[in-house]
Protein backbone atom coordinates (compact mmCIF):
# COMPACT_ATOMS: atom_id res chain seq x y z
CA UNK A 1 0.00 0.00 0.00
CA UNK A 2 2.80 2.10 0.92
CA UNK A 3 4.64 1.36 -2.32
CA UNK A 4 1.94 2.22 -4.23
CA UNK A 5 1.38 5.32 -2.80
CA UNK A 6 4.60 6.15 -3.29
CA UNK A 7 4.67 5.07 -6.62
CA UNK A 8 1.37 7.60 -7.19
CA UNK A 9 3.31 10.14 -5.67
CA UNK A 10 6.36 10.12 -7.89
CA UNK A 11 4.30 9.29 -11.04
CA UNK A 12 2.95 12.46 -9.92
CA UNK A 13 5.82 14.37 -9.57
CA UNK A 14 7.00 13.27 -12.91
CA UNK A 15 3.54 14.41 -14.37
CA UNK A 16 4.26 18.01 -12.85
CA UNK A 17 7.74 18.20 -14.19
CA UNK A 18 6.89 17.12 -17.23
CA UNK A 19 3.92 19.76 -17.58
CA UNK A 20 6.15 22.90 -15.97
CA UNK A 21 8.74 22.18 -18.98
CA UNK A 22 6.76 21.22 -21.81
CA UNK A 23 8.82 19.70 -24.89
CA UNK A 24 8.34 20.93 -27.92
CA UNK A 25 7.38 17.93 -29.63
CA UNK A 26 6.59 17.55 -33.66
CA UNK A 27 3.43 19.00 -34.43
CA UNK A 28 2.67 20.45 -31.08
CA UNK A 29 3.01 24.16 -31.86
CA UNK A 30 3.59 24.50 -35.39
CA UNK A 31 4.17 28.18 -35.31
CA UNK A 32 6.58 27.52 -32.80
CA UNK A 33 8.48 24.64 -33.21
CA UNK A 34 11.36 26.11 -34.75
CA UNK A 35 11.87 28.38 -31.35
CA UNK A 36 12.32 31.95 -32.02
CA UNK A 37 15.12 34.25 -32.68
CA UNK A 38 15.28 36.42 -29.57
CA UNK A 39 15.20 33.13 -27.46
CA UNK A 40 17.67 31.14 -29.45
CA UNK A 41 20.11 34.20 -29.55
CA UNK A 42 19.32 35.75 -25.95
CA UNK A 43 23.11 34.74 -24.79
CA UNK A 44 24.34 36.18 -27.85
CA UNK A 45 23.06 39.84 -28.80
CA UNK A 46 19.61 41.20 -29.25
CA UNK A 47 17.76 40.77 -32.55
CA UNK A 48 16.17 43.93 -33.78
CA UNK A 49 13.60 45.07 -36.48
CA UNK A 50 12.51 48.04 -37.27
CA UNK A 51 9.02 49.06 -37.70
CA UNK A 52 6.93 51.25 -39.68
CA UNK A 53 3.95 53.21 -38.33
CA UNK A 54 1.40 50.14 -38.90
CA UNK A 55 3.79 47.63 -36.82
CA UNK A 56 3.97 50.34 -33.90
CA UNK A 57 0.38 50.58 -33.75
CA UNK A 58 0.33 46.41 -33.86
CA UNK A 59 -2.92 46.86 -35.76
CA UNK A 60 -2.38 43.72 -37.40
CA UNK A 61 -2.39 41.01 -34.31
CA UNK A 62 -1.22 37.76 -35.77
CA UNK A 63 1.92 40.15 -37.07
CA UNK A 64 1.89 42.05 -33.37
CA UNK A 65 2.48 38.26 -31.96
CA UNK A 66 5.20 37.38 -34.04
CA UNK A 67 7.34 40.81 -33.34
CA UNK A 68 6.78 40.37 -30.02
CA UNK A 69 7.90 36.82 -29.81
CA UNK A 70 10.98 37.14 -32.45
CA UNK A 71 12.40 40.48 -31.55
CA UNK A 72 13.75 41.77 -28.42
CA UNK A 73 14.46 45.47 -29.77
CA UNK A 74 12.95 47.49 -31.99
CA UNK A 75 13.99 50.49 -34.19
CA UNK A 76 11.16 53.38 -35.88
CA UNK A 77 11.80 52.47 -39.31
CA UNK A 78 10.72 56.36 -40.61
CA UNK A 79 8.85 58.38 -37.60
CA UNK A 80 11.74 59.43 -35.46
CA UNK A 81 14.09 61.20 -38.29
CA UNK A 82 13.94 64.66 -38.05
CA UNK A 83 11.28 65.62 -40.54
CA UNK A 84 8.89 63.43 -39.16
CA UNK A 85 9.25 64.10 -35.42
CA UNK A 86 9.98 67.52 -35.58
CA UNK A 87 9.12 68.76 -39.19
CA UNK A 88 8.71 72.67 -38.02
CA UNK A 89 10.43 74.72 -34.80
CA UNK A 90 7.58 74.27 -32.67
CA UNK A 91 5.69 70.98 -33.97
CA UNK A 92 6.58 67.30 -32.36
CA UNK A 93 4.74 64.57 -33.67
CA UNK A 94 5.34 62.08 -30.68
CA UNK A 95 2.15 60.06 -31.14
CA UNK A 96 3.70 57.28 -32.88
CA UNK A 97 7.35 57.26 -31.47
CA UNK A 98 5.31 57.05 -27.99
CA UNK A 99 3.94 53.93 -28.39
CA UNK A 100 6.94 52.61 -29.93
CA UNK A 101 8.47 53.43 -26.30
CA UNK A 102 4.97 51.88 -24.62
CA UNK A 103 5.83 48.24 -26.94
CA UNK A 104 9.46 48.00 -26.17
CA UNK A 105 8.80 48.27 -22.14
CA UNK A 106 5.86 45.86 -22.63
CA UNK A 107 7.37 43.25 -24.74
CA UNK A 108 10.87 43.70 -22.55
CA UNK A 109 12.90 45.13 -25.95
CA UNK A 110 15.66 47.26 -26.18
CA UNK A 111 14.53 50.38 -27.84
CA UNK A 112 17.24 52.09 -30.02
CA UNK A 113 16.49 55.27 -31.45
CA UNK A 114 17.01 56.12 -35.12
CA UNK A 115 18.04 59.06 -35.42
CA UNK A 116 19.49 62.35 -33.82
CA UNK A 117 21.38 63.77 -36.64
CA UNK A 118 20.76 62.97 -40.57
CA UNK A 119 21.19 65.20 -43.73
CA UNK A 120 18.47 62.88 -45.15
CA UNK A 121 14.81 63.19 -44.10
CA UNK A 122 15.95 65.91 -42.26
CA UNK A 123 13.02 68.97 -41.46
CA UNK A 124 13.06 71.87 -43.68
CA UNK A 125 13.86 74.43 -40.97
CA UNK A 126 17.16 72.98 -40.60
CA UNK A 127 18.40 72.29 -43.75
CA UNK A 128 17.75 75.99 -44.45
CA UNK A 129 20.14 77.28 -42.13
CA UNK A 130 23.12 78.93 -43.03
CA UNK A 131 25.00 79.93 -39.96
CA UNK A 132 26.75 77.85 -37.21
CA UNK A 133 25.15 79.33 -34.26
CA UNK A 134 22.00 78.79 -35.46
CA UNK A 135 22.60 75.61 -36.43
CA UNK A 136 24.19 74.53 -32.92
CA UNK A 137 21.63 76.19 -30.84
CA UNK A 138 18.70 73.92 -33.41
CA UNK A 139 20.62 70.88 -33.45
CA UNK A 140 20.44 71.27 -29.55
CA UNK A 141 17.09 72.16 -29.47
CA UNK A 142 16.17 69.10 -31.32
CA UNK A 143 18.59 66.57 -29.16
CA UNK A 144 16.95 68.03 -26.05
CA UNK A 145 13.77 67.56 -27.39
CA UNK A 146 13.76 64.35 -28.43
CA UNK A 147 16.38 62.52 -26.65
CA UNK A 148 14.86 63.98 -23.64
CA UNK A 149 11.70 62.89 -24.02
CA UNK A 150 12.84 59.24 -24.24
CA UNK A 151 15.61 59.37 -21.85
CA UNK A 152 15.06 56.40 -19.42
CA UNK A 153 13.13 54.39 -22.01
CA UNK A 154 15.45 54.83 -24.89
CA UNK A 155 18.57 51.72 -24.61
CA UNK A 156 20.78 53.45 -27.48
CA UNK A 157 20.81 56.52 -30.13
CA UNK A 158 21.95 56.35 -33.55
CA UNK A 159 23.29 60.07 -32.54
CA UNK A 160 24.92 60.74 -36.12
CA UNK A 161 23.94 58.58 -39.49
CA UNK A 162 25.95 58.69 -42.85
CA UNK A 163 28.81 61.42 -42.11
CA UNK A 164 31.12 59.93 -44.37
CA UNK A 165 31.92 59.90 -47.74
CA UNK A 166 32.77 56.27 -49.75
CA UNK A 167 36.04 57.95 -50.17
CA UNK A 168 36.67 58.47 -46.06
CA UNK A 169 36.05 62.57 -46.47
CA UNK A 170 33.23 64.09 -44.10
CA UNK A 171 30.39 64.21 -45.93
CA UNK A 172 29.62 68.11 -47.14
CA UNK A 173 26.16 68.17 -45.46
CA UNK A 174 24.16 70.95 -43.71
CA UNK A 175 26.00 70.40 -40.73
CA UNK A 176 29.37 70.55 -41.57
CA UNK A 177 28.88 73.72 -43.99
CA UNK A 178 27.48 75.60 -40.94
CA UNK A 179 29.89 74.37 -38.64
CA UNK A 180 32.66 72.53 -39.47
CA UNK A 181 33.56 69.18 -37.85
CA UNK A 182 32.95 70.26 -34.65
CA UNK A 183 29.03 69.39 -34.98
CA UNK A 184 30.28 65.50 -34.47
CA UNK A 185 31.42 65.92 -31.05
CA UNK A 186 28.88 68.58 -30.31
CA UNK A 187 26.12 66.06 -30.83
CA UNK A 188 27.60 63.45 -29.25
CA UNK A 189 28.14 65.56 -25.98
CA UNK A 190 24.47 67.37 -26.28
CA UNK A 191 23.36 63.44 -26.42
CA UNK A 192 25.28 62.36 -23.56
CA UNK A 193 23.90 65.52 -21.24
CA UNK A 194 20.71 65.02 -22.38
CA UNK A 195 20.49 60.89 -21.35
CA UNK A 196 23.48 59.56 -19.90
CA UNK A 197 22.57 56.11 -19.73
CA UNK A 198 21.88 55.81 -22.97
CA UNK A 199 24.52 53.96 -25.44
CA UNK A 200 25.47 56.36 -28.33
CA UNK A 201 26.08 54.90 -31.77
CA UNK A 202 27.54 56.28 -35.31
CA UNK A 203 25.48 54.62 -37.60
CA UNK A 204 26.69 54.35 -41.63
CA UNK A 205 26.35 52.34 -44.57
CA UNK A 206 29.16 50.53 -46.85
CA UNK A 207 31.22 50.33 -43.39
CA UNK A 208 33.08 47.75 -44.98
CA UNK A 209 34.51 50.13 -47.63
CA UNK A 210 38.57 50.19 -46.74
CA UNK A 211 38.62 53.66 -47.55
CA UNK A 212 35.07 54.72 -45.87
CA UNK A 213 36.01 52.39 -43.37
CA UNK A 214 39.59 54.40 -42.59
CA UNK A 215 37.65 57.60 -42.68
CA UNK A 216 35.04 56.39 -39.84
CA UNK A 217 37.76 55.19 -37.19
CA UNK A 218 39.51 58.82 -38.27
CA UNK A 219 36.47 60.59 -37.15
CA UNK A 220 35.60 58.38 -34.18
CA UNK A 221 39.14 59.13 -33.01
CA UNK A 222 38.38 62.91 -32.99
CA UNK A 223 35.10 62.71 -31.04
CA UNK A 224 36.81 60.44 -28.08
CA UNK A 225 39.56 63.12 -28.19
CA UNK A 226 37.40 65.99 -27.91
CA UNK A 227 35.63 64.50 -24.49
CA UNK A 228 32.80 63.24 -26.28
CA UNK A 229 31.25 60.17 -25.29
CA UNK A 230 30.54 57.58 -28.09
CA UNK A 231 29.86 53.78 -27.40
CA UNK A 232 29.28 51.77 -30.50
CA UNK A 233 29.28 51.74 -34.36
CA UNK A 234 26.38 50.85 -36.38
CA UNK A 235 27.02 49.01 -39.33
CA UNK A 236 24.45 49.10 -41.80
CA UNK A 237 24.17 45.77 -43.55
CA UNK A 238 21.93 46.67 -46.41
CA UNK A 239 23.90 44.01 -48.42
CA UNK A 240 23.48 41.75 -51.22
CA UNK A 241 23.80 37.52 -52.27
CA UNK A 242 27.68 38.15 -52.55
CA UNK A 243 28.79 41.28 -51.52
CA UNK A 244 30.59 42.62 -48.97
CA UNK A 245 32.67 39.88 -48.49
CA UNK A 246 32.57 37.69 -44.90
CA UNK A 247 36.25 38.51 -44.96
CA UNK A 248 35.80 42.72 -45.70
CA UNK A 249 32.86 42.06 -42.63
CA UNK A 250 35.42 40.93 -40.56
CA UNK A 251 38.08 42.87 -40.71
CA UNK A 252 35.69 46.08 -40.36
CA UNK A 253 33.92 44.59 -37.09
CA UNK A 254 37.81 43.93 -35.73
CA UNK A 255 38.49 47.43 -36.18
CA UNK A 256 35.64 48.93 -35.25
CA UNK A 257 35.62 47.67 -32.11
CA UNK A 258 39.44 47.77 -31.49
CA UNK A 259 38.53 51.31 -30.69
CA UNK A 260 37.12 50.12 -27.68
CA UNK A 261 33.27 50.54 -29.06
CA UNK A 262 30.48 48.57 -28.57
CA UNK A 263 29.58 47.30 -32.69
CA UNK A 264 25.46 46.72 -33.79
CA UNK A 265 24.75 45.59 -37.31
CA UNK A 266 21.70 48.05 -37.47
CA UNK A 267 20.17 47.75 -41.06
CA UNK A 268 20.42 44.13 -42.16
CA UNK A 269 18.35 42.85 -45.33
CA UNK A 270 19.80 40.78 -47.91
CA UNK A 271 19.01 42.18 -51.66
CA UNK A 272 18.41 38.96 -53.92
CA UNK A 273 17.83 40.88 -57.14
CA UNK A 274 19.86 42.74 -59.91
CA UNK A 275 21.56 46.34 -59.56
CA UNK A 276 21.81 48.56 -61.70
CA UNK A 277 25.80 48.67 -62.19
CA UNK A 278 27.00 51.54 -59.57
CA UNK A 279 24.68 51.39 -57.10
CA UNK A 280 25.68 50.02 -54.07
CA UNK A 281 25.08 51.04 -50.71
CA UNK A 282 22.43 52.67 -49.07
CA UNK A 283 22.39 56.53 -50.14
CA UNK A 284 18.82 57.41 -50.17
CA UNK A 285 19.20 59.86 -52.71
CA UNK A 286 20.12 57.25 -55.08
CA UNK A 287 16.94 55.98 -57.54
CA UNK A 288 17.15 53.91 -61.43
CA UNK A 289 14.82 53.27 -64.03
CA UNK A 290 12.78 50.32 -63.58
CA UNK A 291 13.53 47.89 -66.19
CA UNK A 292 12.21 44.15 -66.42
CA UNK A 293 15.87 42.73 -66.00
CA UNK A 294 15.60 44.31 -62.41
CA UNK A 295 12.95 42.82 -61.40
CA UNK A 296 12.61 39.03 -62.43
CA UNK A 297 11.18 37.44 -59.75
CA UNK A 298 7.73 39.15 -59.78
CA UNK A 299 6.08 35.50 -59.72
CA UNK A 300 7.82 34.99 -56.36
CA UNK A 301 11.25 33.76 -55.31
CA UNK A 302 12.93 30.94 -57.07
CA UNK A 303 13.72 27.96 -54.71
CA UNK A 304 17.44 28.13 -55.18
CA UNK A 305 17.79 32.24 -54.61
CA UNK A 306 15.92 31.36 -51.27
CA UNK A 307 18.26 28.47 -50.50
CA UNK A 308 21.32 31.05 -51.94
CA UNK A 309 19.67 33.63 -49.38
CA UNK A 310 19.51 31.03 -46.43
CA UNK A 311 22.93 30.14 -47.32
CA UNK A 312 24.58 34.29 -46.96
CA UNK A 313 22.51 34.59 -43.52
CA UNK A 314 24.13 31.64 -42.26
CA UNK A 315 27.52 32.52 -43.23
CA UNK A 316 26.82 36.32 -41.94
CA UNK A 317 24.83 35.08 -38.40
CA UNK A 318 27.93 32.48 -38.17
CA UNK A 319 30.44 35.47 -38.46
CA UNK A 320 28.55 37.29 -36.25
CA UNK A 321 28.48 35.19 -33.56
CA UNK A 322 32.11 34.25 -33.85
CA UNK A 323 32.50 38.05 -32.30
CA UNK A 324 29.08 37.84 -30.03
CA UNK A 325 31.75 39.25 -27.45
CA UNK A 326 31.97 42.55 -29.64
CA UNK A 327 28.17 42.69 -30.96
CA UNK A 328 25.46 44.36 -28.93
CA UNK A 329 22.64 43.53 -31.73
CA UNK A 330 21.75 42.65 -35.10
CA UNK A 331 18.76 44.66 -36.29
CA UNK A 332 16.63 44.06 -39.45
CA UNK A 333 15.83 46.60 -41.68
CA UNK A 334 12.07 45.57 -41.23
CA UNK A 335 9.57 42.41 -40.30
CA UNK A 336 8.64 40.63 -43.89
CA UNK A 337 9.59 40.94 -47.72
CA UNK A 338 6.58 42.49 -48.49
CA UNK A 339 6.82 45.39 -46.30
CA UNK A 340 10.74 46.01 -46.83
CA UNK A 341 11.66 49.43 -48.12
CA UNK A 342 13.92 47.32 -50.51
CA UNK A 343 11.16 47.19 -52.78
CA UNK A 344 11.25 50.38 -53.58
CA UNK A 345 15.47 51.58 -53.37
CA UNK A 346 17.02 51.42 -55.57
CA UNK A 347 14.35 50.63 -58.41
CA UNK A 348 11.01 51.76 -57.64
CA UNK A 349 8.46 49.26 -57.65
CA UNK A 350 9.70 46.04 -57.32
CA UNK A 351 9.13 42.18 -56.15
CA UNK A 352 11.58 42.25 -53.56
CA UNK A 353 12.88 39.15 -51.08
CA UNK A 354 15.44 40.69 -48.18
CA UNK A 355 14.07 39.80 -45.00
CA UNK A 356 13.35 36.42 -42.87
CA UNK A 357 9.35 36.78 -43.15
CA UNK A 358 7.30 36.54 -46.70
CA UNK A 359 4.55 38.11 -48.03
CA UNK A 360 2.30 36.28 -45.53
CA UNK A 361 4.74 36.65 -42.71
CA UNK A 362 5.61 32.75 -42.60
CA UNK A 363 9.07 32.36 -42.33
CA UNK A 364 11.86 31.55 -45.27
CA UNK A 365 14.54 29.27 -45.31
CA UNK A 366 16.89 32.16 -44.59
CA UNK A 367 15.07 32.11 -40.66
CA UNK A 368 15.34 28.11 -40.71
CA UNK A 369 19.18 28.74 -41.73
CA UNK A 370 19.65 31.05 -38.78
CA UNK A 371 17.97 29.00 -36.30
CA UNK A 372 20.16 26.28 -37.41
CA UNK A 373 23.25 27.54 -36.28
CA UNK A 374 21.85 27.23 -32.61
CA UNK A 375 20.01 24.17 -32.73
C1 LIG B 1 14.71 54.20 -45.21
C2 LIG B 1 13.31 53.69 -44.91
O1 LIG B 1 13.35 52.29 -44.78
C3 LIG B 1 12.36 54.09 -46.02
O2 LIG B 1 11.03 53.75 -45.67
C4 LIG B 1 12.46 55.60 -46.28
O3 LIG B 1 11.66 55.92 -47.40
C5 LIG B 1 13.89 56.02 -46.54
O4 LIG B 1 14.71 55.59 -45.46
N1 LIG B 1 19.67 54.25 -44.11
C6 LIG B 1 19.00 54.60 -42.97
C7 LIG B 1 17.54 54.37 -42.89
O5 LIG B 1 19.63 55.03 -41.99
O6 LIG B 1 16.90 55.34 -42.11
C8 LIG B 1 16.91 54.31 -44.25
O7 LIG B 1 15.54 53.96 -44.10
C9 LIG B 1 17.65 53.35 -45.15
C10 LIG B 1 19.08 53.75 -45.31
Amino acid sequence: MKLNLLLLAATLMVACASTEEPKKGPGENPENQLGTLREAYKNDFYIGAALNSRQISESNTEQAALIASQFNSVTAENVMKSSQIHPSEDVFNFDIPDKLAALAAKHDMAFHGHTLVWHSQLSSFINDITDSTKMANALKAHIEAVAGRYSGKVYSWDVVNEAVEGDGSLRKSVFLNTMGEDYLSFAFKTAADVDPNAFLYYNDYSMTGAQKRAGVIKMVKKIQASGAKIDGIGMQGHWGLEYPSIQEIETSIEQYAALGLKVAITELDIDVLPNPDGVSGADISQSAELKAEYNPYVDGLPDDIAEKQAKRYADLFALFLKHKDKIDRVTFWGVNDGESWKNNFPVNGRTNYPLLFDRDNKKKKAFEAIMALKN
